[in-house]
C-alpha cells in the first residue's frame, strides 16, 4: 500500500485524512505542484518549489514548511514507495476552519498533503503516437497563473475532448490559444521556430515551458513568445504541449486537421530528447 504524507506524518493511504472543514475542500482554497520522477530523482524541483511560493504569496497563504523539509519529504515518499518513474503530487491549503467566506489566515494552520503516483512517463503512447487536440472556449477564472486546485473546468474540458475522440483540449480566449487543460501549448513554424504565448494572468507559468525554452535557446532553436490563433496552429509545421508529467508531448491534429502528416514532428521529438537528457543531468 502507498505511503502518503499528511501534516507531518507518513501514513498508509487508507489512514490519511484531512478535515471536512478544510478550505481546500470547501472553497478550492488550495495550491498544488506536480514534480516528475525519473530514475528515482526529481525533475526541475527548485523551480516547482519557487512556483509554490509564488502561488502562496498571490493568495496570501501562510507557508509553514521550509524548502529543505519539502525536498526531504519528496525524497522520503519516493524512497518509501519505490518510485522509479512517476510523479509526486503536493497540495497545500489555507487550513481548516468552520465554513465562512471570510477567514483569518494567521489563525489557520496550512494543510500539507503529498502522495506519489508510479507510472511510465518516458515510453508512453502519447510520446509514440502523439495527441489529438480539440479546441474549447477558455471559461476559467482570471488568475490562471496561480496553480490552484480549482480544476473543475479543465477536468470537464478533458472529458469533453475524450468524448469527441481526442486526447486533450486547447483553450481559446479572445481569439487566441491560451493553453491546454493541464499543459502549455506550442507550435513550430515552417521556418523551425517554436512559438508559445507570453506569460500573463491567462496561463500557468509552466516549469517545463520555461526549461524547454531555455534549452531551445541554448541549442540554437528560435523561440518566439507571442500569441497565436487556432488557424495559425492548424497551419503550423508541428505542435506540441509541455507539462511536468508529459514533458514534451507531440500534437498530431487540431480539431481534426492533421499536422506533420498525422505523426509526431521531428522538431518536437528532438526537443523531447533534449529535454529528457538535460533534465536527467540536473535531477535531484
Ligand atoms: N499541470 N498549464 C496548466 C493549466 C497546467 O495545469 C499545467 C500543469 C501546465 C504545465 O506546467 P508544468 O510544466 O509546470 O507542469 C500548464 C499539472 C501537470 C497537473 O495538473 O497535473
Amino acid at each position: 500500500m502507498r505511503t502518503v504524507y499528511v501534516n507531518g506524518d507518513y501514513l498508509p493511504e487508507n489512514e490519511a485524512k484531512v478535515s471536512v472543514f478544510d478550505r481546500g475542500f470547501l472553497f478550492g482554497d488550495g495550491i498544488y505542484e506536480v514534480a516528475s520522477v525519473l530514475g528515482g530523482k526529481l525533475i526541475d524541483f527548485p523551480a516547482h518549489m519557487a512556483r509554490l511560493h509564488r502561488s502562496a504569496g498571490e493568495l496570501g497563504m501562510r507557508f509553514a514548511v521550509s524548502d529543505d523539509d519539502l525536498l526531504a519529504i519528496h525524497r522520503e515518499l519516493v524512497r518509501r514507495n519505490g518510485v522509479e518513474e512517476g510523479v509526486v503530487y503536493l497540495q497545500m491549503t489555507r487550513g481548516a476552519t468552520d465554513r465562512d467566506f471570510t477567514f483569518d489566515t494567521e489563525k489557520l494552520t496550512p494543510t500539507l498533503v503529498l502522495f506519489t503516483q508510479s507510472r511510465p512517463l518516458i515510453d508512453t503512447k502519447v510520446a509514440r503516437d502523439g495527441m489529438k487536440i480539440v479546441s474549447i472556449p477558455d471559461l476559467r477564472w482570471g488568475r490562471c497563473d496561480i496553480k490552484t486546485v480549482q480544476l473543475l473546468y479543465p477536468s470537464l474540458g478533458k472529458m469533453e475532448a475524450k468524448a469527441r475522440g481526442a486526447d486533450d483540449a486547447w483553450m481559446v480566449r479572445d481569439g487566441v490559444v491560451t493553453e491546454g487543460t493541464s499543459n502549455n501549448a506550442f507550435i513550430v513554424t515552417k521556418a523551425g521556430a517554436i512559438v508559445t504565448r507570453p506569460l500573463s494572468h491567462s496561463i500557468l507559468p509552466g516549469i517545463t515551458r520555461a526549461t524547454l525554452m531555455q534549452y531551445s535557446r541554448e541549442n540554437g532553436t528560435a523561440v518566439e513568445e507571442r500569441e497565436f490563433t487556432l488557424e495559425e496552429a492548424k497551419d503550423a509545421a508541428e505542435a506540441f504541449i509541455t507539462s511536468a508529467s508529459v514533458f514534451v508531448g507531440p500534437v498530431i491534429s487540431i480539431d481534426g486537421v492533421e499536422l506533420s502528416g498525422g505523426n509526431p514532428g521531428p522538431v518536437t521529438l528532438g526537443l523531447r530528447k533534449t529535454y529528457l537528457e538535460e533534465s536527467l543531468k540536473r535531477a535531484l
